[in-house]
């Protein structure tokens, strides 16, 4: 596994992450296209900056979420990724093109799945009064946020924290989480059979966790 295809819809720190990672020789990977579905992204000027093919299509040219996601998952399967990482991607993705591409596509979400799915996250998690807070992970699959967790960071959410102070927090620990759980993909210490995902071999039953030292751990059992 090595080509990587990038989704992102915002301004592209966890994309940013990579391309700097491969820069630096950390990641075995290549970054074959990034695909957006606003023109504006700043993903997508970063994917320029560093040489990489940028893409975008406007869903208001599309008669239905399926034509739209249909006409860009055929540019995405023109660059021919084994990996397609959905990286602050805002936009639903229709079942068909999920289910076409089994265990090849992962989104970072900014919460510890199964909490807190969907927007506003950080909000949510300080109106439920959590004490741990975090990022995860997934397998894309048809349910919106809902594919088995991969690999989590946690976050402790602190006296004072408001939204904006917990996600700078978040998003830290992002950065991180995303570059690990790529490498692992990319070594192959991680690998999605279906929706199912293994670590060294073996099915993985809670998410790995990263640690203090930017490595995935395997939960304690
Ligand atoms: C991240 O918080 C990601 O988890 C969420 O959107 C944000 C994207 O940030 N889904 P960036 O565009 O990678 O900077």
């Amino acid at each position: 596994m090595r080509r990587i295809a990038v989704l992102a819809s915002g301004r592209g720190s966890n994309l940013q992450v990579l391309v700097d990672a491969i820069a630096a020789g950390q990641l075995n990977g290549e970054i074959v296209g990034v695909f957006s579905d606003r023109s504006r992204a700043g993903a997508l000027q970063r994917a320029r900056d560093a040489g990489i093919p940028a893409f975008s299509l406007r869903p208001r040219d599309f008669d239905s979420r399926q034509a739209f996601d249909d006409a860009l998952f055929s540019l995405v399967d023109s660059v021919q990724p084994d990996l397609i990482v959905c990286a602050g991607y805002m936009r639903l993705l229709n079942a068909n093109v999920v289910e076409a591409r089994p265990g090849r596509m992962i989104n970072i979400h900014p919460s510890l799945l199964p909490d807190f799915k969907g927007l506003h996250t950080h909000q949510q998690a300080l109106d439920a009064g959590v004490g741990l807070h975090g990022a995860s992970v997934h397998v894309v699959t048809a349910e919106l946020d809902g594919g088995p967790v991969v690999a989590q960071a946690r976050v402790a959410v602190e006296a004072g924290d408001d939204a904006a102070s917990l996600a700078a927090r978040v998003l830290e620990r992002e950065h991180p989480l995303l570059l690990a759980t790529v490498a692992g993909l990319l070594d192959g210490r991680i690998a999605i059979h279906g929706a199912h995902p293994c670590f060294e071999g073996e099915p993985l039953h809670a998410p790995l966790q990263l640690g203090a030292d930017n490595a995935l751990h395997a939960p304690s059992t």
